[in-house]
């Protein structure tokens, strides 16, 4: 029997773990850009779930693709290939570099994999020495303790007993330190080709051939999350597209399911291989229906349409964040690729990205921060252009009020 319960933010502090500190809204329903809370208030959404919502909210092809699968078959586990798996895997090879396709149900989930794999591969061709993964200072892979400490903020892994081993960090961008470190001990180098959460920092295309090339010299794979910027995030399927290199195993998990919780691993059939029977799984991974609707998400997102439409929004809103920052002097510099942006805060409004955050909500504007100095701002991918410059202008109106304090 369902109970009527008055549900509210208060609750939170109630019954739930306190990792989070979510803000004061409950949005209730969403519809294309936009959502609504549970008093009726209108929002402008310029966070996209994180950079999930693709396609914005309940998209109707993709609400059709759940309900048509949720009537079908919901889920079988490994046990047991499916239908709408077997679609999705062949979408993915026939429009990327990979060959093969492992299915799990989050970004660090694919991550672990990807982990996983690199060593296994590195173990059983060279030998078990082969164990280091060079990763980078500010990058973010998620929060399971393998891919928490790869990662490259310590704040994030501290605290929690010994951390798996072999990890060491350079700073992104830096060839020199590459150099210096990379040896035939080095299995895998994992990297964002857009730093997302470390404040929205673009990989250097120097920098990407200096990785793969001395990756190749060392017998090392490169790693490439794409979980942020995958599936048409940067305006291309998936970033490497647009990258002088093409890495031998990619993460994609965020907007593959544009809401519907999904992730995969791409890589090549010689390096899958190595994940043998047994070796690695997931109940959930490839469950028919968040496989249904990343179907339905790359039907309607690897379209010139869409793809072209990403980078004309990002002109748009490029151009409207420097517009307001011209009259109000805040950042020091709009910076990102598609609509993967960010607002990076001047000296003045230092480690204040979070009061913008809360006063855009109050202009009705959802946008998100990648750490303290940054803004960051990830629509769906088509967002009507009326609703990108209202968003603009909601933002603008929350600059003012900061700015004129
Ligand atoms: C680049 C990158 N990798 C991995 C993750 C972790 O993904 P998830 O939260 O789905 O585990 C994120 C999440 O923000 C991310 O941005």
């Amino acid at each position: 029997m369902s109970v009527e319960m008055n549900l509210t933010r208060a609750q939170f502090d109630e019954v739930m773990v306190p990792n989070y500190a979510p803000s004061a809204v409950i949005p209730v329903r969403g519809e294309g850009s936009r959502a609504w809370d549970q008093n009726g208030k209108e929002f402008i959404d310029f966070a996209g779930g994180i950079a999930v919502n693709c396609l914005g909210h309940c998209h109707p092809a993709l609400v059709s693709a759940l309900k048509e699968q949720g009537e079908k078959l919901w889920h079988l586990s490994n046990v047991m290939t499916n239908e709408p798996a077997l679609e999705l895997a062949t979408k993915l090879v026939q429009s990327t570099f990979a060959e093969k396709v492992f299915f799990a149900n989050s970004g660090a989930e694919a991550n672990e994999a990807a982990l996983k794999l690199a060593r296994r591969y590195a173990q059983d061709k060279y030998g078990e020495d082969k164990d280091q993964i060079i990763a980078f200072t500010h990058a973010f892979h998620g929060r399971t303790f393998f891919t928490v400490s790869v990662g490259g903020q310590a704040s994030y892994s501290d605290g929690f007993g010994p951390k798996p081993q072999g990890i060491t960090h350079i700073p992104y961008n830096d060839i020199e330190a590459l150099e210096a470190l990379i040896s035939d001990k080095t299995c895998a180098i994992m990297l964002e080709p857009l730093q997302g959460e470390g404040g929205i920092i673009d990989a250097e295309p120097e920098f990407l051939k200096a990785v793969r090339r001395l990756a190749d010299k060392h017998n090392a794979l490169v790693v490439f999350d794409e979980v942020q910027t995958g599936v048409g995030r940067t305006g291309e399927l998936y970033a490497y597209m647009d990258t002088p290199i093409v890495p031998d195993i990619l993460t994609t998990a965020k907007a593959l399911g544009g809401g519907f919780p999904i992730a995969a691993m791409l890589t090549t059939t010689d390096i899958a291989t190595h994940l043998k029977i047994g070796t690695h799984g997931s109940t959930y991974g490839g469950n028919p229906l968040a496989c249904a609707v990343g179907n339905a998400v790359l039907d309607v997102v690897n379209t010139s349409e869409v793809l072209d439409g990403v980078k004309a929004r990002e002109q748009i809103l490029r151009d409207g964040l420097n517009a307001i920052n011209q009259k109000y002097h805040v950042f020091s510099e709009v910076r990102g690729k598609g609509l993967l942006m960010g607002a990076v805060l001047n000296n003045q409004f230092q480690g204040k990205a979070k009061d913008f955050l809360v006063a855009a909500a109050e202009e009705g504007l959802m946008c998100l921060v990648a750490g303290a100095n940054v803004i960051r701002f990830t629509p769906s991918l088509i967002i009507p252009e009326a609703d990108l410059a209202e968003g603009l202008a909601r933002f603008e109106r929350a600059v003012a009020s900061i700015a004129s304090n």
